[in-house]
């Protein structure tokens, strides 16, 4: 191209961008104006600087500083016209003169969830009755979850139906309707014949009662643990039920303790926890890991809510552990963090609790 050529083409160029900019009407004409005229990558001064290589080299130098001249010309043309809708109210840009006399806007904190409010105060509570906290693994093994705590192989409760197994592993208990599951099973990692490999059964588990084990194990009596946390089953979601809820473990293991140091406990934890005013009640029960067990219920509304099962823990659970039962009793309790939180909020259905509505968290 030749040099005239090229000026005029320049000339042109920058008086219709000139033009475009100033007369934008509004911010969204300005940049529809940028863009044809500045964009990076079509915009109309792209394409003239792509013929500067076309110049005859002689004329290069002239051809490129009134190149740059008009570039920037283009570019204050763009800046002043954004200047000018600024200045235009309603306009321009949405932004509105600052005010530094306005109050400011209130900060919105978060808090802390009920179940994380409320599993913070039980620990508190039995704190102050001198037990300590210890944890346990979610993923559990069928020692720890059914074994240990006296459930043997054919008992219902290890039915892989009644539980969350893991899908790689072999189930050795329950009533039979699925005894086996392996990872061929679930349809998603097809094991090769002869091939299959079956890990140690693991699952979910389903109660804390397996930190009872895991702590007996690694210490000698005396002792008063607590642990809290999530347990998993496949329960159906009801205004008392979810397949993911927590529970609050307790234990003591000592000399000569009775039912009556686990029944004035369990008031204790209850009056701390719901008021003074509240009544809970014992009703004989049958857990495998504790003789004689009961379950221990809260009154709500006229109505008796089931908060937890307890009991003295059975000698077999003593011996498992490496226990002399002659020489020690225990007292170990299990009890729905859900429902007490619940009761003590006047929270009619613990699904509430997973919703995520923030209109409800805010309240606690
Ligand atoms: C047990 O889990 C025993 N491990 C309790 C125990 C511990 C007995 C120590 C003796 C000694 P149970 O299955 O009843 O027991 O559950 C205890 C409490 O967990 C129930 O009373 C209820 O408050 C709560 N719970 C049970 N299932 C659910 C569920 N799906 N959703 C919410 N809370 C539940």
């Amino acid at each position: 191209m030749a040099l005239a050529e090229f000026l005029t083409a320049l000339d042109d160029l920058a008086s219709r961008a000139g033009k475009a900019f100033a007369d934008s009407a509004d911010n969204v004409a300005l940049e529809a104006a940028r863009v044809e005229f500045l964009g990076a990558k079509s915009g109309q001064i792209k394409n003239v600087q792509k013929q500067l290589g076309t110049i005859p080299g002689p004329d290069k130098p002239a051809a490129g500083k009134r190149f740059n001249e008009v570039k920037n010309e283009i570019e204050a043309a763009f800046a002043a016209a954004g200047e000018r809708l600024a200045r235009e109210p309603g306009q321009g840009s949405k932004r509105k003169a600052f005010d530094l006399t306005l109050p400011g806007r209130p900060v919105r904190l978060g808090r802390l969830h009920p179940l994380t409010q409320t599993i913070e105060e039980l620990k508190d509570i039995m704190g102050r009755l001198g037990f300590s906290v210890a944890d346990g693994p979610e993923v559990e093994d069928e020692w720890h979850n059914f074994e240990a705590l006296n459930i043997p192989a054919s008992h219902p409760a290890r039915d892989p139906l009644e539980n969350f197994y893991l899908a790689t592993a072999k189930v050795s208990g329950g009533t039979g309707v699925s005894p086996v599951l392996r990872t061929a099973d679930t349809g998603k990692m097809p094991v090769p014949p002869g091939e299959e490999k079956v890990s140690a059964p693991m699952l979910l588990r389903s109660q804390t009662s397996t930190v009872q084990i895991r702590v007996m194990e690694k210490t000698r009596p005396p002792l008063r643990v607590i642990s809290l946390g999530r347990v998993y089953r496949p329960d159906t979601a009801d205004a008392t039920h979810y397949p993911m809820f927590h529970q609050i473990e307790g234990l003591l293991v000592d000399y000569h303790v009775t039912m009556a140091d686990l029944k004035s406990v369990l008031r204790l934890f209850a009056s701390s926890f719901l008021g003074s005013d509240v009544h809970i009640r014992f009703r004989p029960s049958f857990f495998p890991f504790t003789e004689p067990s009961v379950e221990v219920d809260m009154q709500w509304n006229d109505r008796w809510i089931e908060m937890g099962g307890a009991g003295m823990v059975d000698p077999n659970v003593l011996k498992a552990v490496g226990y002399d039962p002659d020489e020690v009793t225990g007292f170990a309790f299990g009890l729905g963090v859900e429902r007490v939180c619940a009761r003590r909020h006047g929270v009619s259905d613990i699904r509430e609790f997973y919703k995520n509505d923030i209109r409800f968290l805010h309240q606690f």
